[in-house]
């Protein structure tokens, strides 16, 4: 494993990073860090080092840490209900101090007999840490002084985890970025360095739960629930507690006849049942907090109860029942579906599958189950509609599956921010409830009741130097926890934040990069599968375009172009149904081929290539301008990029133009494959007579 590592937007200052303006209105402040009485916790003194630390890299002086106020002006930090801390309780009141939670924290500017100070307290000691690291942020980023400063801030999610999909040979299922930090030679690694590293940045952006281990449980990783590899898992607990992460483990359905116990994995066997009671006392003998299992069961090939004529109920409810008495969780991941389709089967659509096996099943969940969604009913697709799972079970607990590693959105190779797509999901109204019922409320359990709700999401990380392969893609991690803790803020404003923290307040650097980060994700679009219907991919890899390539296997990814027209009709009347799993109005929007949106067009409708847009055009013209402007748009992002090269370190500067060059090579491939495909199928020309082969 490489133990070298940048240290990515918990930089404070580094090489390159002009000081803000916010550390010179803040100076006088922070010399001296109060930290009182009750601060014996592992997560109080993480929230103290990680203060101590980032002040001195930031002002160039070591901060003194007293318990006591003596100087005339500090820093205070404090946990709300702690042990009577005067500096903290006379300036929060009671009705405010209920609103916080546990994570939530206040930072404002006080006084007190004489003193003038900025507080930090937290309604527990990891909402403490949270406030540390927000006041970190706000000294390098700009607007804010000292004068008026009175932030109350709290999570909107209760679950803000991330996926690992790393594998205990080192390797990780769509890890664009290395090896694993986690794993190596079957085993957990011994020097914990760089996982410590990983849980600050999650830490400092709000996540709260880890889940380390691919969902697809292969053999070794089968074991993690046992005796012989649950010491080394606690390890790995020990260090996200620090930084108030709990973990999760994803298991094999069939772990009970995979170990040897039983001869079934039935869940409605009593034997079965007994078994994995006993695994799971054992995992919190060695983890206390333990968060609970991730399960991927009847999805691509894995085990699950559908082998025993059982249903997701059945399999989910057996394990919620032995994690019951521990307050552990059932993560039950709703990617079902035939993944052994024929092709020439034109009634199975992949998109219905979720709904249709999850739908009938509400409420006979145990309410320690939440459902995990992915935010598509295909599989993270530039362009999807949003899964029509969301808000259709009342009483089922759902959470929101994002996917940070660019699997389907060029691989870490191009640049692809992705928060713009993830607010599209968020503001999606479902109306499941009627107007106003988005999925943003939805999954926060403000819609419908849920017990337990959230957001989780596949991690992008791995050993490489930068953690994200590509140094830009570092923002779709910062920005997934960001959103986490706040949906409303805007992408811009969260890659603001990023870019100032990673890069420095320079103008013209900020500018650059905010405006890529802002176009990547149109232009990705633009240069690959047209008009939502997606996939179009090199099978397996999916990397780069291979149009038929999906086109007849059996995975049902299909977008059946022949001379005369392209998509799937997903339509009541002639279509598959699909577009009915929406409620009401949705459900019409998508289903008459008039008002469907044209970014949705393929994806719900078959329509020919003289078919006319909402912008006018023709889909055949759609499909060659989109692909020659998506070229021209990273020609621009190149020549942008080079204007930088004075202001920027040399590493950093050179790593991005030469994956901003890759990308350019991509993205003319893109091009040229799919314009002359179209163009052969159709036999339609170019208004503009560009070339096309
Ligand atoms: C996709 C991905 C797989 C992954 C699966 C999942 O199909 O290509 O690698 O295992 O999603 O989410 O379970």
């Amino acid at each position: 494993m490489n133990s070298n590592y940048d240290l990515a937007w918990l930089r404070y200052g580094g090489a390159s990073v002009e000081r803000s303006a916010a550390i010179q209105l803040f100076e006088g402040y922070l010399s001296n860090i109060v930290a009182a009485g009750e601060g014996s916790s592992p997560l109080f003194r993480t929230a103290v080092q990680e203060l101590t630390e980032g002040l001195a890299k930031l002002t160039g002086k070591q901060p003194a840490v007293e318990p006591n106020a003596a100087a005339d002006r500090f820093v205070a930090l404090g946990t709300i209900g702690g042990a009577g801390n005067p500096l903290l309780n006379d300036s929060v009141e009671g009705a405010e101090a209920a609103r916080l939670g546990e994570e939530g924290y206040i930072i404002r500017k006080a006084a007190r007999e004489g003193k003038d100070y900025i507080l930090i307290a937290g309604g527990s000691d990891k909402g403490l840490l949270y406030g540390v690291f927000h006041f970190l942020r706000l000294l390098q980023t700009a607007g804010q002084s000292p004068d008026g400063l009175n932030l109350v801030e709290a999570p909107k999610y209760q679950l803000r985890m991330v996926n690992q999909w790393d594998n205990m040979d080192g390797s990780i299922e769509r890890g664009y970025a290395g090896q694993s930090i986690f794993y190596q030679d079957s085993k957990i690694v011994s020097d914990l360095t760089r996982v410590r590293e990983y849980a600050r940045l999650l830490a400092s952006v709000g996540i709260n739960g880890i889940a380390i281990n691919n969902v697809n449980v292969h053999e070794v990783e089968t074991k993690l629930i046992t005796p012989e590899l649950l010491p080394d898992v606690a390890r790995v607990a020990d260090v996200f507690r620090e930084y108030g992460i709990r973990l999760y483990l994803s298991v094999n359905f069939a772990a009970p006849i995979e170990l040897g116990g039983t001869s079934t994995a039935d869940p409605l066997e009593p034997a079965v049942q007994e078994w994995w009671k006993q695994r799971t006392a054992d995992i919190y003998r060695y983890v206390a907090d333990f968060g609970g299992f991730l399960v991927k069961a009847d999805s691509e090939n894995r085990p699950g109860p559908f082998t025993y004529g059982r249903d997701h109920a059945d399999g989910a409810n057996m394990l919620a029942e032995a994690l019951e008495p521990y307050g552990g969780l059932v993560l039950w991941r709703c990617f079902v579906y035939d993944c052994h389709q024929d092709w020439r089967d034109r009634k199975t659509d992949r998109a219905r599958a979720a709904y249709d096996h999850f739908k009938p099943l509400d409420g006979r969940f145990k309410d320690n189950v939440i459902l995990q969604i992915k935010n598509g009913p295909m599989d993270f697709q530039v362009r999807e509609p949003v899964s029509p799972l969301f808000g259709a079970m009342k009483q089922t607990n759902q959470m929101l599956e994002f996917q940070i590693t660019q699997e389907y959105t060029g691989q870490q190779r191009h640049v692809c921010y992705l928060i713009p797509q993830w607010k599209e999901v968020l503001e999606f109204d479902t109306l499941c409830e009627g107007e106003g019922s988005k999925v943003k409320d939805i999954v926060a359990g403000q819609v419908h009741p849920y017990k337990h709700s959230g957001i989780t999401a596949v991690s992008s990380i791995g050993d490489d130097y930068n953690w994200t392969g590509h140094y830009l893609a570092q923002s779709n991690l910062y920005g997934y926890g960001r959103l986490l803790w706040n949906p409303e803020l805007s992408a811009e404003e969260i890659a603001e934040e990023w870019t100032s923290m990673t890069f420095g307040v320079n103008q013209d650097v900020a500018s650059t990069i905010l405006d890529i980060l802002m176009e990547s994700w149109p232009t990705y679009e633009s240069y690959t599968s047209p008009l939502g219907v997606g996939w179009m991919v090199v099978p397996h890899y999916h990397y780069g375009p291979d149009v038929d390539g999906y086109e007849y296997s059996k995975w049902g990814t299909y977008h059946f172009a022949d001379r005369d027209g392209i998509g799937v009709d997903r339509t009541l009347a002639t279509g598959t149904g699909y577009s009915h799993q929406y409620v009401g109005a949705n459900a019409a929007l998508y289903d008459s081929l008039e008002s469907c949106p044209d970014e949705l067009l393929l994806f719900f409708h078959h329509v020919p290539y003289t078919y006319v847009l909402k912008s006018g055009k023709t889909v055949i013209q759609h499909i060659y301008d989109t692909h020659f402007a998506g070229v021209e748009q990273v020609e621009k992002w190149i020549a942008r990029w080079d204007a930088l090269e004075s202001k920027l370190d040399p590493q950093r500067f050179a790593h991005v133009k030469e994956r901003l060059l890759e990308q350019l090579e991509s993205a003319k491939h893109w091009r040229d494959v799919i314009n002359t495909y179209f163009y052969r199928k159709s036999g339609i020309k170019d208004q503009h007579n560009r070339v096309i082969y």
